[in-house]
Formats: C-alpha cells, sequence, structure tokens
C-alpha cells in the first residue's frame, strides 16, 4: 500500500495549500515524486518541507495538462472560504460566518460526514492509479452526496450563507 504511486511523478496544482498540499503528502507517502505548481511563493518552504521527492515549480499550469480528469469538492475545510472573504469581512465575524456556512452547507449532504483534505487527496490517488490509466476527461463529485441529495428545501438556507457575505 505504501508505495501504491511508486515510480510515478505527479505535478499538484495548488499545491501550497489545502486539497493540493494534502494530495502532495499522500503522494510521496505513496512513493511518487512531487511538482507543485502553485503562484504562492511559499511554495519553496512547502517543498522543502515535503523533502527531496517534492521540487516547486512557480507556474500557472492552466494551460497544460495531459491525462486531465477534474475533481469536484463538495465542501472541505481549508481556508478557502476565509481567505476569499478576509479582506471584505469584519476580522471578528468571520469565524462565525466561516462555521455557518459550514454548517448549512452540511444540511445538503446525504451523509452529514465532515469532510477531510485527505478525502479529496485520495479521490486524486485513485485516479493517478495505473488500474484507472484509461480513465480521462471525468468530473468526479468529491462531495459527500452533495450532488444528489435534496438541495431543493435548502434554497433558502443557501441564501443564508450568501447573506453572510459581501457580493
Ligand atoms: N475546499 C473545498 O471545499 C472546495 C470546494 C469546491 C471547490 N474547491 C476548489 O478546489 C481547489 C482547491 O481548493 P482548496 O480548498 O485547497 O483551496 P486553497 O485556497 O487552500 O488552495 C488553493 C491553492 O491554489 C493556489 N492557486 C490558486 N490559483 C492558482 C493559479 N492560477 N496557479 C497556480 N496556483 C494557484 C493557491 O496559491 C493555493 O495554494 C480550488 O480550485 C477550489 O476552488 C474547493
Amino acid at each position: 500500500m505504501a508505495d501504491e504511486l511508486a515510480g510515478k511523478i505527479a505535478v499538484i496544482t495548488g499545491g501550497v495549500s489545502g486539497l493540493g498540499l494534502a494530495t502532495a503528502e499522500l503522494f510521496i507517502e505513496q512513493g511518487a515524486q512531487v511538482v507543485i505548481g502553485d503562484f504562492d511563493d511559499s511554495g519553496g518552504d512547502v517543498a522543502d518541507r515535503l523533502g527531496p521527492a517534492c521540487r516547486f515549480l512557480k507556474t500557472d499550469v492552466a494551460k497544460y495538462g495531459v491525462r486531465v480528469n477534474c475533481l469536484l469538492p463538495g465542501q472541505i475545510q481549508t481556508g478557502m472560504i476565509r481567505q476569499a472573504v478576509s479582506s471584505e469581512v469584519d476580522p471578528e465575524k468571520l469565524e462565525h460566518h466561516e462555521a455557518t456556512v459550514h454548517e448549512i452547507m452540511q444540511s445538503y449532504q446525504p451523509l452529514k460526514r465532515k469532510g477531510e483534505p485527505r478525502d479529496a487527496a485520495n479521490a486524486a490517488m485513485f485516479l493517478a492509479s495505473d488500474r484507472f490509466a484509461y480513465i480521462t476527461g471525468v468530473v468526479l463529485p468529491v462531495d459527500d452526496g452533495i450532488s444528489v441529495g435534496d438541495a431543493t428545501n435548502n434554497v433558502a438556507r443557501f441564501e443564508e450563507a450568501r447573506s453572510l457575505f459581501p457580493d
């Protein structure tokens, strides 16, 4: 199990934080060599921390791609929401707003499971495996069932979540 990705070189976009970082960590654990693509300059520090299996490449990789699959995360706590709105929301309210958004989003999830960055990393590992080399161009929800859940009853709560943040 610990060398399921041995011999592979993975380019992981957005690998400095959140889901990309969790994916880089898992891929290295599984024997892959990893190149982090990110426009955050702290990528060099992250690469140092992850060790010799990781190299940092400052790049915007949107225009590149060979086998291209897309993960569609539901809501996994990574600080993404906080970062997106931190300059516009009263800092004292930020934590409460963020928790409220997560709580509302979880009401859409049929299984009510709290998503971890490792959940997205595991899905990336599934797609990176040789066993799934025939898969490309898929969009894979990693969302505790949000995309099949009954969201119609929750429109009001979605609006409530939206109203917490400026447009
Ligand atoms: N966390 C979730 O629940 C969730 C839900 C839906 C979608 N997503 C998407 O998943 C992706 C990762 O989310 P996350 O939660 O890990 O966010 P994050 O903010 O923790 O990490 C995103 C990383 O991508 C880097 N980045 C952003 N734009 C870039 C670019 N053009 N070129 C190179 N690097 C870039 C950032 O510097 C950062 O390190 C994002 O696209 C996000 O919109 C996340």
